[in-house]
């Protein structure tokens, strides 16, 4: 320092010229400084892109709330470009009056704003028997968190009268896959959204433009996309997405299905494999990202020697139901090797497994629901990787 920074003594060019005025962006991107913030996928995972998925680069994000142009993609048939002149939303089956909505008449029924994660339930699929992938985006990307404004789903049904046989839900999307799932009357009326913007502006293309079911706490493939039917039935459908997919096969050979909720998860984001120490020893930060299904994330405990000690992390921002919490821990890094864990603890007073222990109940057949804790191993250079302690 005693030669002096050229940052701090040299005039630098952003100082020396003119920047771009008003309006030359009408609609705004990050700085080009930020471009290796971006969504990536894993190429084996699938055969080919319009059925495939990419991840949320959560290592580079903070606070609660994922960007649009990051949350992760999960299409069937790649994102349907839909026009909402020519969009609707019919409700048909077992109703007093079959209806047809178009995005106008949608927009005069009375909306809320709400902030929920959307998980994929495949997400971590890949870790069920052993460490796999390297890098925070990669293990635990399949999620992002969003302030949806939609119409709660219980209105649109009311309005259409469903008869006293309407025991479930069938939404149906407008992409060539025509996604279906089987919803239960119960969750439908109780806290579900159709919603048609999110972070407050129109839902992405990728996420589902001009309207997508929500279906808070639940695993993201019931979160159609494009939505354009809601039919009402007396039992669930037995679709493809919840018979041969979305199922947890077990141990013993048998299925389990309809695990719709998505249980308590923690993971830590910085550091990890992707977002490596480069400071060495000394002062640290330490944070991550917790969310539960049932409700909010009161507490998460961290560990820095694989177990040994825990610490209870300091949350910080809103804590949600239903949403995704942040968590730091601030320590001092002596410069030798770390084992790195996070351990949530919901609401319904649920506590995140270890992987061992989940595997105990759930063998290692299954791809879905795998929120077992997961293990930073950081060495002296500050290096992550991915790694499972027993
Ligand atoms: N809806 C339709 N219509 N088509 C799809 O392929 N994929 C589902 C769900 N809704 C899908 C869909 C799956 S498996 C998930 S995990 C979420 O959308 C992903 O939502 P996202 O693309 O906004 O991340
Ligand atoms: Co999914």
């Amino acid at each position: 320092a005693a030669a002096g920074d050229p940052a701090i003594t040299e005039i630098q060019p952003w100082m020396q010229e003119l920047g771009p005025g008003v309006d030359e962006f009408p609609y705004g991107m990050p700085s080009p400084y930020e471009s290796h913030v971006r969504r990536r996928n894993v190429e084996w995972l699938t055969a080919d892109p319009v059925s495939s998925i990419n991840f949320t680069p959560i290592h580079e994000l903070d606070g609660i709330i994922t960007p649009n142009g990051v949350c992760f993609e999960r299409h069937h048939a790649g994102a349907a470009q839909v026009d909402p002149a020519k969009h609707r939303l019919m409700i048909n089956g077992l109703v007093d009056k079959p209806l047809v909505f178009t995005m106008k008449d949608l927009m005069r029924f009375p909306r809320e704003n709400h902030v929920y994660f959307c998980e994929c339930a495949a997400n971590s699929g890949m870790e069920w028997r052993g460490a796999q992938l390297n890098g925070a985006q990669f293990t635990h990307g399949m999620i992002h968190n969003v302030m949806y404004t939609g119409i709660p789903l219980r209105l649109l049904l009311e309005e259409a009268g469903v008869k006293t046989n309407g025991k479930w839900v069938m939404p149906e999307g407008a992409d060539a896959s025509g996604m279906t799932r089987s919803v239960p009357m119960e969750k439908a009326m109780d806290d579900c959204l159709v919603a048609f913007k999110m972070n407050g502006e129109a839902l992405r293309v990728e996420q589902g433009y001009p309207l997508r079911l929500v279906v808070p706490g639940w695993e993201g493939n019931m979160w159609v996309k494009w939505l354009r039917r809601l039919e009402v039935g007396d039992e669930p459908w037995h679709h493809r997405e919840e018979t041969s997919k979305y199922t947890d096969l077990m141990a013993d050979g048998k299925a389990r299905r309809f695990t719709w909720e998505m249980d308590a998860k923690s993971v830590i984001t910085n550091p990890s494999p992707q977002a490596p120490l480069t400071h060495g020893k000394g002062r640290t930060v330490l944070t991550g990202i917790a969310w539960s299904g049932r409700g909010t994330i009161p507490r998460v405990d961290v560990t820095i020697d694989g177990g040994k000690n825990w610490h209870e992390a300091r949350m910080s921002g809103p804590s949600l139901s239903k949403s995704m919490h942040r968590f730091y821990f601030e320590f001092e890094w002596d410069g030798t090797p770390l084992l790195l864990q996070s351990r949530a603890h919901d609401s319904t007073g649920y506590v995140q497994p270890t992987k061992d222990e989940l595997r105990k109940i759930r063998g290692e057949n299954s791809i879905y629901h795998n929120n077992g804790i997961q293990t930073w191993y950081i060495n002296e250079k500050g290096e992550a990787e991915n790694v499972e302690i027993s």
